[in-house]
Parts: structure tokens; sequence; C-alpha cells
């Protein structure tokens, strides 16, 4: 059983600090995202992504998705909590279609997920949610 406690206002305001980092000259729309992992021992751990653009765009790479490499790259694949912070929106803006599909491949349905832009309003779902009727094929690779 994981001792990681989940405290979403704090992972969210992870994700806006990050969001500073973000590399969005062209569409100057800043993203920050942060992922609560487990280290294994009980212990939490939280790693930010940013989105990281390329005049070339469409090798611009998301905020999830960076987050997500980074924390697989130190050893670290299990995540309990996404959030995902949008400050230059108002409204919240969820992760694109290939985050979800990503995201899916390494947190379980119930997994929560928060975001928001720099409005009140935050939305508080679960990677299940966001990604229903998931395509859970077997490669025989794991
Ligand atoms: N972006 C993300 O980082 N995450 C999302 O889920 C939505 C879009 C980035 C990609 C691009 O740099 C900018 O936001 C505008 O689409």
């Amino acid at each position: 059983m994981s001792k990681v406690d989940i405290d979403l206002d704090k992972l969210f305001s992870e994700a806006l600090k990050a969001s500073d980092f973000a590399y969005a000259p062209y569409s100057k729309f800043r993203v920050g995202a942060a992922l609560l992992a487990d280290d294994g021992e009980g212990d939490s751990i939280i790693i930010t992504g940013v989105n990281v653009e390329n005049r070339s765009f469409g090798l611009t790479i998301c905020a999830e998705r960076s987050a997500v490499v980074k924390a697989i790259s130190i050893g670290l694949s299990s995540f309990k909590a996404l959030a995902v912070s949008t400050p230059d929106s108002v409204d919240p803006v969820g992760p694109c279609g290939a985050c979800r599909q990503v995201l899916s491949e390494f947190m379980a349905p119930d997994a929560k997920v928060i975001f928001g832009g720099s409005g009140k309003e935050k939305v508080i779902t679960t990677v299940g949610e966001l990604y229903p009727f998931d395509s859970l094929h077997d490669l025989g690779s794991k």
C-alpha cells in the first residue's frame, strides 16, 4: 500500500511555477505540468515538465509528455497524480489527445488529474475519464 499523499493544490502550484520555464516563443502559450511520482520506497517526489516548442512546429513537445519523459529517464515510472497549469488561458485547458495516450501508458485509470488556467476554476478528474476505452492491447513486451 502506497504511503504517497496526494495534495492536488500543491501539485497544481508546482505546475504553475514550472510554467515559467516553458519554451513557447511561437504560441506564447505556456504550460507547466507536475507529476506526483512514487519513488518505490513510500516517498513521493514531484517531477515537472514544460512545453518545448520548435521552429519546426510539429516537433513541439507538450508539458505533460516532457514531465513523463523526464521522470522515466531518472527511473521513476509510478505516477499517482498530474497537475497541468495554463496561465495564459483563463479557463482550464486539459491535456491534448497525444498526451492522454502517453499518460495512460504510465498512470492508472483512477489516477487524479487537476488542471486550470489563470481563473478560479479547476477541473479535477482522472486519467480514465480523460481517456476512456483505452486501447489496452498486449504486445507481449512488458
Ligand atoms: N500544450 C501543452 O503543453 N499541453 C497540452 O496538453 C496542450 C498544448 C502546448 C503545446 C504548444 O506549445 C502550446 O501548448 C500551444 O498549443
